[in-house]
């Protein structure tokens, strides 16, 4: 609760968020639109009258979907069926559909894809949406990256689908990847979360809705996002590693990598990053090379992590210096 005030009340101290806001409170849209207004001139016959014309997939398919269910009254067929969310719109269903001739919904007309007929501004879409969606994951949606960018809920839900692309854990990638092309890249390197496979989603880690900590993560830290997971390096040890309590992006990328393990960059230099290079640690030449060569034994294999194997912390009584 007090996160929320604090977040709602940091809005304000935002000028530019807070204008944004206004503009949104402001906005006719942002009454309820599912709910029944007298003034408007919903069709009679519901569904019916929309389907004279709109009876073909993928509009069709919408009747499969959990939307569908008349019997449960949240669902917009249990009030104004497609005009629930397309909003009333009268003039749309009297115009004949003369060949050529345009027909012009005076309503909000959802659609990233329309090629018809202007989209209505990203808000009064999310608007409706939000009516009937606005707690549980959609909690920080009016704080999100995508919400200050203007994204629909429609750039990545498709309701008209059979099954939803997004919420399919195969599908839900190439979503994603329609606007952030280097998370494309990214997953297809050497070293990589097994999204291509399908066994881990963006939606494990990142809330596109919007979330509490840092870049839409789906937890408040890093570390708390990558626990889910990996939940023997959360420890506690006893003896800690500085770096890795802090944030496991100090030496990991989440997507993918071209070092092995997700690693930023390779030993020593990953190391070398925070440690001196100046004694025992990095020296090229410890004294301690490798027969027969007597080469810089930081150099081979894997340099540090040869004597450094639990890099992640230990709990060996001697493992101050992660080497048990
Ligand atoms: C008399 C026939 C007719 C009726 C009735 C009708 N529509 Fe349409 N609708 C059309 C035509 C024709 C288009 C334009 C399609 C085109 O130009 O390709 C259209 C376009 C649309 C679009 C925009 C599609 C896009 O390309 O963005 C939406 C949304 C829509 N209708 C919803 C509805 C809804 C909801 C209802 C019921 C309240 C309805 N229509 C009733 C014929 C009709
Ligand atoms: C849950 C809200 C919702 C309901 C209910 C709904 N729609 Fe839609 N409809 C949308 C959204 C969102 C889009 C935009 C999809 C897109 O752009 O990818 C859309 C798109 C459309 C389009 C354009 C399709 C296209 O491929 O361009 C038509 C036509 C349409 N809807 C008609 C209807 C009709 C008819 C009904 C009732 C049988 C209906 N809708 C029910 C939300 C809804
Ligand atoms: C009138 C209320 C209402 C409106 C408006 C509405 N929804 Fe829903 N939506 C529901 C209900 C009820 C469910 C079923 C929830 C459940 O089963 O727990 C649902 C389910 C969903 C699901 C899950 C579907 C699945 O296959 O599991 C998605 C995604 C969704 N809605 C997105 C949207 C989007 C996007 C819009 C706006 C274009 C929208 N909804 C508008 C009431 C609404
Ligand atoms: C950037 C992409 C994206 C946008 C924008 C987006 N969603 Fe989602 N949505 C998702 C993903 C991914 C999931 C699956 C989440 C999961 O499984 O944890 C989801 C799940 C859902 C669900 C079903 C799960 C639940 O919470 O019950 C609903 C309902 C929903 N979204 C509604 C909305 C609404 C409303 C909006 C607009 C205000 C919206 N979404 C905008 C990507 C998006
Ligand atoms: C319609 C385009 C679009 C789609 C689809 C989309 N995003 Fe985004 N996303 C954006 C924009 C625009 C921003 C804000 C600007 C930026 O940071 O790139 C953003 C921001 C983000 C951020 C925060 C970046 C930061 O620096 O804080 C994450 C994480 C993210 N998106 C994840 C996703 C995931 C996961 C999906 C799929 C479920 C998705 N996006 C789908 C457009 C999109
Ligand atoms: C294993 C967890 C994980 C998965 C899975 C994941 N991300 Fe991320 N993502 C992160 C973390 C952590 C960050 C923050 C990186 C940082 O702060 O350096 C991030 C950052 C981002 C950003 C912001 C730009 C950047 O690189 O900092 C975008 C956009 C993004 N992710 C999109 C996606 C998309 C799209 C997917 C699915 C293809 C995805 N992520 C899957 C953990 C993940
Ligand atoms: C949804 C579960 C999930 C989450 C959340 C998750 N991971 Fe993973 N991680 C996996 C899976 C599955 C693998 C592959 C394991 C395998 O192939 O044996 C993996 C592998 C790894 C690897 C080893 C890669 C390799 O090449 O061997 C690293 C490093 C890693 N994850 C770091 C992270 C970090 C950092 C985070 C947080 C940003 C994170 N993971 C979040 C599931 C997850
Ligand atoms: C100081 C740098 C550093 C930090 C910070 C770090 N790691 Fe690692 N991690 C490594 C190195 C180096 C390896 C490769 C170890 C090897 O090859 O033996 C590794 C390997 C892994 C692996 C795969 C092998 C294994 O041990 O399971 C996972 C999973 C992993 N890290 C998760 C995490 C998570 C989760 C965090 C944050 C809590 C984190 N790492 C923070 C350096 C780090
Ligand atoms: C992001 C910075 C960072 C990176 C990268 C990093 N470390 Fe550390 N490391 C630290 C900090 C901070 C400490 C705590 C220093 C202290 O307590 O004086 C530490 C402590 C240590 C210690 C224990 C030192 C002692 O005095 O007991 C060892 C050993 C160590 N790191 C090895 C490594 C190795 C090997 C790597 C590469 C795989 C690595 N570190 C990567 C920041 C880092
Ligand atoms: C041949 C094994 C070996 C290799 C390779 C090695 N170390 Fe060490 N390192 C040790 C041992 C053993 C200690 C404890 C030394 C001591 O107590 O004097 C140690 C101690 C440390 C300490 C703590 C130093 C201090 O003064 O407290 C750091 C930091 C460290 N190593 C970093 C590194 C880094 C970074 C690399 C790679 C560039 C590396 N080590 C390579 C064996 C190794």
């Amino acid at each position: 609760m007090r996160e929320e005030f604090m977040s709602l009340l940091q809005t304000f101290r935002n000028p530019a968020l807070a204008l944004a806001l206004a503009a949104v409170l402001a906005s006719p849209v942002a009454a309820d639109p599912a709910s029944d207004d007298p003034a408007a001139e919903y069709a009679k016959k519901g569904a019916d009258t929309c389907l004279k014309c709109h009876d073909e997939p993928p509009v069709n398919l919408v009747f499969h979907t959990p939307h569908a269910q008349r019997a449960d009254a949240r669902t917009p067929f249990a009030s104004h069926d497609c005009e629930t969310c397309h909003g009333a719109s009268p003039e749309h269903i009297k115009e004949p559909a003369t060949k050529g001739e345009k027909h012009t919904p005076t309503q909000v007309v959802f659609g990233v894809n329309s090629k018809n007929y202007p989209v209505s501004p990203a808000a009064e879409q999310n608007a409706v949406c939000l009516t009937c969606h606005e707690s549980g994951l959609r909690m920080n949606w009016h704080a999100s990256q995508h919400q200050f960018a203007d994204v629909p809920c429609a750039a990545c839900h498709d309701v008209h689908a059979l099954k939803d692309p997004v919420l399919v854990k195969n599908e839900q990638p190439e979503v994603c990847f329609t606007c952030h092309a280097e998370q494309r890249a990214q997953i297809n390197r050497r070293s990589r979360h097994p999204i291509k496979e399908g066994k881990v989603v963006c939606s494990n880690c990142h809330n596109p809705h919007g979330g509490p900590g840092p870049t839409l993560l789906a937890k408040n830290t890093v570390n708390e996002t990558c626990y889910q997971c990996h939940a023997e390096k959360r420890g506690p040890y006893l003896w800690e590693h500085q770096p890795v309590r802090e944030d496991c992006t100090n030496c990991h990328m989440p997507h993918g990598s071209t070092q092995p393990r997700l690693l930023k960059v390779r030993t020593p230099y990953l190391c070398n990053m925070c440690h001196s290079e100046n004694f025992h640690p990095s020296t090229l030449r410890t004294g301690l090379g490798v027969p027969p060569t007597g080469a810089d034994d930081r150099l081979l294999g894997k340099g540090c992590l040869n004597c450094h194997s639990q890099i992640h912390g230990s709990n060996h009584p001697s493992g101050a210096h992660f080497t048990r």
